[in-house]
């Protein structure tokens, strides 16, 4: 498996360690540097235990997010904040309350927006995250369609922070955390695959036999936009973070 740039672990608990001690590690050489850490952050279920393992970095060894702007991928719309459907809801229960990061470097997507002010919003998205300096790690999951963020099949590669509609098998895997499919929002704000690709470190988790096809896929198929995850074979510093079972249909 050596020309798939992949970590394979024997639990998603050791994987997702595995990615919390890298952000660690660059937190602290940069705090050590007087610089700011930048990181894209992703929702669902994949990445909770690796927040669960920064909330316990924070508490016993001392982590400080003092110095860490944070970037979402993305947001329902519509979705109030403080709804708890919300991104913004499941960043704050799963991580920001639990770590001493600064509210005002805290970027989850606005589900709220009027269709007047999506694109300035969008567009200013981008540009926050430029002007932070870029992303420096971009935690990503997977979707049964290929998606990374809601990069929906069919996203170009040079797509941006924009205003997407969601896929069907989306709505369908959402549709039990909203009590039914009818409850899911249609649309929702995400990170653009370009804006993906940007940064300079991507950990892409995928735990479990259910990611297993869509892995196999995203690493050996052709480069598509009908799955936009292939997208990142063009990334020269993706690391897929696996378990036996989400590897388990890659060729040996
Ligand atoms: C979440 C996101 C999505 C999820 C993907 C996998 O912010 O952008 O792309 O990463 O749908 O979801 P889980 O982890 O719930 O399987």
């Amino acid at each position: 498996m050596e020309k798939y740039n992949t970590e394979i672990f024997g639990s998603s608990l050791a994987g997702s360690k595995y990615v919390a001690e890298k952000i660690k590690a660059l937190i602290e050489l940069n705090d050590s540097k007087g610089v700011s850490t930048v990181l894209g952050l992703a929702t669902g279920s994949t990445p909770v235990i690796m927040y669960k393992e920064l909330i316990r970095m924070h508490k016993e060894d001392g982590l400080s997010f003092q110095n860490v702007i944070s970037f979402n991928l993305d947001e329902y719309s519509p979705m109030q904040p403080e709804s708890e459907d919300s991104y913004w809801y499941f960043m704050h229960e799963n991580l920001f309350n639990h770590i001493d990061i600064k509210a005002e470097n805290i970027n989850v997507p606005k589900g709220t927006l009027s269709d007047d002010d999506v694109s300035t919003y969008c567009n200013d998205y981008e540009a926050k995250i430029d002007a932070a300096g870029g992303l420096d790690i971009q935690i990503l999951g997977i979707g049964r369609t290929g998606h990374i963020g809601f990069n929906e099949p069919g996203s170009p590669e040079e797509s941006i922070t924009r205003q997407v509609t969601l896929n069907q098998i989306t709505l369908d895997d959402a549709a039990p955390s909203f009590g039914g499919v009818e409850n899911v929002p249609t649309k929702a704000i995400t990170m653009g695959v370009a804006t993906v690709l940007k940064a300079k470190t991507i950990y892409l988790m995928a735990y479990g036999s259910g990611k297993s096809e869509i892995v196999s896929e995203t690493l050996t198929s052709d480069i598509t936009s009908q799955v936009p995850a292939t997208f990142l074979q063009n990334h020269n510093n993706t690391i897929f973070v696996l378990d036996n079972e989400a590897s388990s249909l890659l060729p040996t």
